[in-house]
């Protein structure tokens, strides 16, 4: 299946944030939204940055439960994300020493910060079950979604 034209999932996205009013029902119907619609994302959630400031606890996804609802900052690749506060694209998760394994099934992973007025707030997470399957394509929805997403923390 191709990639999605982008726009329209877009569209989507804005509605979901216009019609839906709690921050966890559009986290959800987003990760619903890209699971469907993005045939190589095979896990699709969100990481929210605690009170302290150290860890990201689980929020609202999409797939296969975790055993990493809470991961300290430095951690895996999520919590690489959380101190670098830059996007990471993972084309084959067995090539990475610090990183989080899920289920055997994952081979890729990106990780994409939410930053709210230059403070990171949170993350989307997505995993794939196919080898290098990201593009450019994946950074453009994916960047844009994170922006639309910010307003909500
Ligand atoms: N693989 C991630 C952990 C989270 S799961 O993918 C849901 C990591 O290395 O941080």
């Amino acid at each position: 299946m191709p990639f999605p034209h982008i726009n329209p999932l877009l569209k989507s996205v804005d509605a979901i944030i216009s019609e839906l009013d709690s921050r966890d029902d559009i986290l959800q119907k987003v990760s619903e939204l890209l699971s469907e619609k993005v045939e190589h994302y095979n896990w699709v959630g969100f990481y929210i940055v605690d009170e302290s400031g150290t860890n990201l606890i689980l929020g609202p996804y999409v797939g296969a439960a975790t055993d990493h609802v809470k991961i300290a900052f430095g951690k895996g690749i999520c919590g690489q994300v959380a101190v670098s506060q830059m996007s990471r694209i993972i084309q084959d998760v067995s090539l990475e020493d610090n990183y989080l394994s899920c289920s055997s099934n994952v081979q890729s992973e990106v990780v994409f910060p939410i930053m709210k007025d230059d403070k990171f707030v949170a993350e989307l997470d997505i995993d794939s079950h196919a080898i290098s399957p990201f593009t450019e394509l994946d950074t453009e929805l994916l960047e844009a979604i994170c922006e639309k997403l910010a307003g909500l923390f």
